[in-house]
């Protein structure tokens, strides 16, 4: 079997590699093909993810770039387009809810490839977010749907998705995390930042709910402000924030805040296992601190994730500015959310998927 791995945005990279890694256990049975979109292209977004997680080059590299939604998923369509049609693949696995998540769902289906999603049923409810189109669209045109909650489950079969074709495997980023997390433990980030153990917390923002509006993003600033006098706060800032902030001439000259640039992910890892707690939109790192059990305020009204607001260490503070000082300062305090490992969060997610693969070829 010909396996197409679809990626090009940072958090589609350590959901991949377990894949590739388990997929090259059978030579005889699987040849898996990594395609990078080329969404993500600064060394930080997206080489240095590849070193960390010790994945091969991509074999092909469409380089699309950056660009509005429908410029940027029409031009990963018409590339991805052509290497589909030129290499017949027998199965396309698409991971997340990027962009590039979606145009390979698109292409997949209109060429009558089965399409495998990865990280399916997960629903904010939010049709705001670009991700909430992206997921529902390419669970909607997918033949195999593995799960990593319950609540995934509930919400495929509410939407008519067929019982046989999903399939509960648990969260397949959390298989990378296990296998990183001695190496991690290596990292000089501590050091060279001069942090101690649980004596920071660690920031990221990038939505553009939050960082899109003036408002918004302020507001979320102006709580720093406050929370910066009791904590340090490291921000690694991505690029479309680092553009916001200008645009609204926005200072993050903020007393407490530690700037730097996108971290690597074995120095994230490391920083997000030993910090205080966590202040971020972001999906990923919702349930990798529920799997560190360390507290997260997420900066958003919803989550795509219940479970880790259920069993984890989750909590939504949207931006809020005195909810986020308050929630804060309760975990500065010593009143943090401590939680559980969901079920199957165990690291062996991507043996899951591959075996109900054998089972089928
Ligand atoms: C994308 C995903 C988001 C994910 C995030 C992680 C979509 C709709 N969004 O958002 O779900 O959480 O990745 O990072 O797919 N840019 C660079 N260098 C790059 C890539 C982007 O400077 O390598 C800048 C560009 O100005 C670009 C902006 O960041 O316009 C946004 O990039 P884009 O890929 O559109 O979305 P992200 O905000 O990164």
């Amino acid at each position: 079997m010909k396996i197409f791995l679809i990626c090009g945005a940072r958090p589609n990279f350590m959901k991949i590699a377990p894949l590739l890694f388990e997929l090259k256990k059978f030579p005889d049975k699987f040849s898996p093909v990594i395609i990078h979109t080329g969404q993500h292209y600064d060394f930080e977004l997206s080489r240095a993810f590849f070193q960390d997680l010790e994945l091969p080059e991509p074999d092909i590299y469409l380089g699309v770039g950056s660009g509005t939604h429908g410029l940027q998923t029409g031009k990963i369509i018409i590339e991805l387009e052509k290497v589909i049609l030129k290499y017949r693949p027998d199965l396309i696995i698409v991971v997340g809810d990027v962009n590039s998540t979606l145009a390979g769902a698109i292409v997949a289906s209109k060429l009558l490839i089965p399409l495998v999603h990865v990280e399916a049923g997960l629903r904010s409810f939010d049709r705001t977010m670009p991700e909430e189109i992206n997921r529902t669209v390419t669970d909607i045109l997918s033949d195999y749907l593995f799960t990593t909650e319950e609540a995934g489950n509930k919400n495929l079969l509410r939407e008519g998705i067929g019982e046989n074709k999903i399939y509960f495997c648990g969260d397949i980023m959390i298989d990378a995390l296990i296998k990183n997390r001695d190496k991690a433990k290596n990292s000089r980030i501590l050091k060279d930042l001069g942090l101690p153990k649980k004596e920071y917390a660690i920031l990221t923002l990038h939505r553009p709910s939050n960082v899109d509006s003036k408002n918004s993003f302020s507001n979320i600033l102006n709580a720093l402000k406050e929370i910066g006098k009791r904590i340090k706060i490291v921000f690694p800032i991505h690029p479309r924030t680092t553009k916001m902030a200008k645009k609204f001439n926005l200072s993050l000259n903020i007393d407490g805040l530690i700037l730097t640039k996108p971290l690597s992910y074995l120095d994230f890892l490391c920083l997000e296992e030993n910090c205080k707690f966590a202040l971020s939109d972001s999906g990923s790192i919702q349930g990798e601190t529920t799997f560190f059990n360390i507290p997260c305020l997420t900066l958003r009204n919803n989550t795509e994730r219940p479970i880790t607001i259920k069993m984890g260490t989750n909590k939504l503070v949207g931006n809020d500015k005195n909810k986020i000082i308050e929630e804060s300062f309760k975990i500065l305090d010593g009143k943090g959310k401590t939680g559980k490992i969901p079920p199957f969060w165990d690291g062996r997610t991507a043996k899951r998927i591959v075996k109900v693969f054998l089972e089928k070829s």
